[in-house]
């Protein structure tokens, strides 16, 4: 596990640019699963702005760690938000854009998208296997959209899973515990003070963290990097025993 702290959201998002950028360098393809909500928007913006011209994004080939089962017009809509924040100002083929289809019974959707995975991507032993996986973490230290009040998700048998926000009831579409470890690489973005317990929990294996699904996540590739801004890592051990 390595740990990347910047001092803030600007600084992380511009630091994960260039690392993904450099991750595409002698590549002929490269398939990355996003992650939705607020945090990566600032990310895709500076990409977008930052970067556009210096990808070929022909053999960038993007899919979704989980999506909200809301139309992809709605505001909820993670890739409304990817569109709005990066697509619209890029040139990528539509064909290398694969959104889960929020609008679609969840549970045939959830069968549709492995299924899109599985035919799309190389796998493990059976398993998608994506170049790399980004993650957001909520402050329930819930990560894709796999919550702590059902994380026997992580564990299921498909390799994506029909999850509900256990607040709004809001269904979403999630890959699972087996698809996010088997990644080459995951990378976690996480920023801001209201994270910093969890990160806490979660990176120090500590307080509980065992219920914490992003406490789950751990690639067999053994890459897994964290970028964080201070505020998110403030309750960190800076000093290793
Ligand atoms: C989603 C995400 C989810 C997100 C965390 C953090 O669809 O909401 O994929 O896992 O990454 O909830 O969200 P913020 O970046 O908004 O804090």
């Amino acid at each position: 596990m390595e740990l990347k702290i910047y001092k803030d959201k600007q600084e992380v998002a511009e630091k994960f640019s260039s690392y993904f950028v450099d991750k595409l360098k002698g590549r002929n393809s490269f398939y990355v699963a996003l992650s939705g909500g607020s945090t990566p928007k600032i990310v895709f913006d500076v990409l977008a702005e930052k970067f556009s011209d210096k990808v070929d994004w022909n053999k960038v080939h993007f899919y979704w760690g989980d999506e909200r089962c809301v139309p992809p017009n709605d505001d909820e809509s993670n890739y409304k938000m990817t569109v709005e924040h990066l697509f619209s100002k890029i040139e990528v083929p539509k064909n290398n854009i694969n959104r889960i289809m929020g609008e679609k019974d969840p549970n045939g959707e959830a069968m549709r998208y492995a299924n899109l995975l599985e035919i799309d991507t190389d796998s493990v032993e059976g398993v998608p296997q994506f170049d790399l996986v980004i993650l957001g973490m909520g402050n329930d230290g819930h990560t894709a959209s796999i919550f702590p009040h059902e994380i026997e998700l992580w564990n299921s048998e498909d390799h994506c899973v029909v999850a509900t926000h256990p607040e709004s009831g809001q269904k979403r579409v999630s890959i699972n515990g087996k698809v996010i470890n088997t990644a080459k690489e995951v990378a976690f973005l996480v920023t801001g003070a209201s994270k910093a317990e969890k990160v806490e929990a979660v990176i120090e294996q500590t307080n509980g963290y065992k219920k914490y699904p992003a406490s789950l996540v751990n690639p067999s590739s053994g890459n897994l990097v964290w970028f964080l801004d201070e505020e998110a890592a403030s309750r960190l051990n800076q000093n290793p025993s």
